[in-house]
C-alpha cells in the first residue's frame, strides 16, 4: 500500500502563534519581510529574477570533487564525522592562512576560528561585543543578513554614508564624533571593502588607510567582511583592511563564493583574547563548527585547482556584469543611475526622481523581473529609490532580458509619476551614493 501524497501546499493550521507573549525582546523586530513572499513568485522560471544573491556554483568540478571526497572518507572517515574542536580542525586554519596571504595577510593558524559560513562570524562577533541598545556602524547600505543580525541583538545601526569608492572617511569620523556628543556607546564598524554588497563598490588602498586612521584616532574596532575579494575582475587584489592594521581588524572570510556556499564554511581571524571569546561562543552555539565540511574543503583545496577554478569563476561573472551594465546602459530610462562593480556580484541602481523600488516590486514581479528594493539594506528606512540587482547567476541573455523588462517597468513608472505626481519617500534625504550624484551613469 502506498502512502498519499502529502499536499504540497503550505500549511494553513499553524498560523495562529499561542505563545505570541512569550517571545524574548530580541526577536521582536525579526518579522519576515513582504518581500519574502514575493520571492516565491520570482524563483518562477518566467521571471527573471535579477533578485538573488546566489553564487552561480554550475562550472565546479563536481566528479573530480566526489572522486576526492570518496578518497577522503575512505583514509579519514573516522575523524571527519566525529565532533571536533571548537575553534576548527587546524589543517583548515593552515590553509586558510594561504589563503589570506593572497590579499597581504600574513596571520597564524592560532587566530582562526572556523564557523558556519562568515554569516555566523557575524553573529558571533555580534553576541560577545554588542548589548541591548549598543551602536553599530555599517555603511549606506549595507548587507541585509548583517543588518538582520545586529537587529537580532538589539543593537542600533547607524548608517555611515558612502560615495563610489565605499565608506567616506569623513562622514565617519562626523558620526563618531556625533555619536560621543550624544553618549552613546559605539562598539565596532562594520564594513565590506570589496564589491559591496548592496552596493559594489570597491575602497581603493588610500580609503582603507583613511578609514583605518579615523578607527585609530576613535579607538574603534573595524569588522572587514570579505566574502567576495578574490572575485576581482581586473588584476592583483587590494590589500585587505586587516593586512594594514592587525590590532584594530577583525575579519570576516568565507568559500561560499570561491568554493561553495552549501559547505557552509567560513572564518574569523581575530587577535588572541577576541579569539578565546570567539571559540567559547562558538562552543556555546554549535559545539564545534561541522567537522565534515572542514574536511570537505581542506580536501577541495589541497586536491583541487581551487585558485584556477577562481579565475573561471571570475570569467563567468565578468561576463555577466558585462551583460548587465550593456542591458542597463540600452533600457534604463534617463535619471537612473548605477554603479559599476569591478568584481563579486552587485550593482546597485537609483532611480529617478519620485520612484519607489518597494511599491514597484509587484508590478514588476507581474512584467516577470525581480529585483531587491533598496530598503532592504538599510536599518533606517531609507533606500525607496534604489534597487540592487544582481547579474551572479542568470546566463548572460536571461541578464540582458531582465534589464528590458525592468526598463518597461520603469518606463510605466515613470509615466504614473507623471500623471499623478506619486511621491518617493527619501527622494531628498538620503547619503551621497544613496542620491546617486556620483554613482555612474550611462
Ligand atoms: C557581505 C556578505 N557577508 C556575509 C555573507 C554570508 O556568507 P556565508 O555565510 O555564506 O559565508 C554574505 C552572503 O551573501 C555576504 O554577501
Amino acid at each position: 500500500m502506498s502512502l498519499p501524497e502529502q499536499s504540497p501546499r503550505a500549511r494553513q493550521d499553524t498560523r495562529l502563534d499561542t505563545w505570541a507573549g512569550r517571545y524574548a525582546a530580541r526577536t521582536h523586530g525579526t518579522t519576515a519581510s513582504a518581500v519574502r513572499s514575493l520571492f516565491e513568485v520570482a524563483n518562477r522560471p518566467e521571471v527573471v529574477s535579477l533578485a538573488g544573491g546566489m553564487p552561480n556554483i554550475a562550472d565546479l568540478p563536481l566528479d573530480v570533487i566526489a572522486d576526492n571526497l570518496a578518497a577522503m572518507i575512505g583514509k579519514e572517515g573516522p575523524r571527519a564525522m566525529q565532533y571536533g574542536s571548537g575553534q576548527g580542525e587546524p589543517a583548515l586554519r593552515e590553509a586558510i592562512t594561504e589563503v589570506m596571504r593572497l590579499e597581504g595577510i600574513h596571520a597564524h593558524r592560532d587566530d582562526v576560528t572556523v564557523t558556519v559560513g562568515s554569516q555566523q562570524g557575524l553573529d558571533l562577533i555580534t553576541r560577545i561585543f554588542c548589548d541591548p541598545g549598543d551602536v553599530v556602524l555599517a555603511e549606506a547600505p549595507s548587507y541585509v543578513g548583517a543588518l538582520g543580525t545586529f537587529r537580532s541583538y538589539q543593537t542600533d545601526v547607524v548608517h555611515v554614508a558612502m560615495d563610489e569608492h565605499g565608506l567616506q572617511p569623513e562622514a565617519l569620523r562626523e558620526a563618531l564624533v556625533g555619536l560621543q556628543v550624544a553618549g552613546r556607546r559605539v562598539k565596532f564598524l562594520y564594513t565590506i571593502p570589496n564589491f559591496q554588497n548592496p552596493a559594489g563598490v570597491t575602497q581603493p588602498l588610500e580609503r582603507r588607510e583613511e578609514i583605518l586612521e579615523v578607527a585609530r584616532e576613535h579607538g574603534l574596532m573595524v569588522v572587514e567582511d570579505n566574502p567576495y575579494g578574490l572575485l576581482s575582475f581586473s588584476g592583483e587584489p587590494i590589500p585587505a583592511m586587516r593586512s594594514l592594521d592587525a590590532d584594530n581588524v577583525l575579519y570576516l572570510g568565507s568559500f561560499s563564493k570561491t568554493f561553495s556556499p552549501g559547505m557552509r564554511v567560513g572564518w574569523v581571524l581575530a587577535p588572541h583574547a577576541v579569539r578565546e571569546k570567539l571559540v567559547l561562543a562558538q562552543e556555546s552555539a554549535t559545539l564545534c563548527p561541522p567537522t565534515f565540511s572542514q574536511f570537505a574543503v581542506t580536501t577541495y583545496l589541497t586536491t583541487c585547482d581551487w585558485q584556477g577554478q577562481v579565475v573561471s569563476f571570475r570569467d563567468m561573472y565578468r561576463i555577466r556584469r558585462d551583460a548587465m551594465l550593456e542591458g542597463l546602459a540600452e533600457f534604463m530610462p534617463a535619471g537612473t543611475t548605477w554603479t559599476r562593480p569591478d568584481g563579486g556580484f552587485f550593482v546597485w541602481l537609483t532611480l529617478p526622481e519620485g520612484l519607489d523600488s518597494q511599491a514597484m516590486l509587484p508590478r514588476a514581479i507581474t512584467s516577470r523581473v525581480a529585483y531587491v528594493p533598496g530598503s532592504a539594506f538599510f536599518a533606517d528606512g531609507f533606500g525607496a529609490r534604489h534597487v540592487r540587482v544582481s547579474y551572479c547567476y542568470p546566463p548572460p541573455d536571461r541578464i540582458r532580458e531582465g534589464c528590458r523588462r525592468l526598463g518597461e517597468v520603469l518606463h510605466r513608472e515613470l509615466d504614473l509619476h507623471h500623471t499623478f505626481g506619486l511621491d518617493a519617500r527619501d527622494a531628498t534625504t538620503t547619503p551621497p551614493l544613496t542620491r546617486g550624484p556620483r554613482a555612474n551613469q550611462s
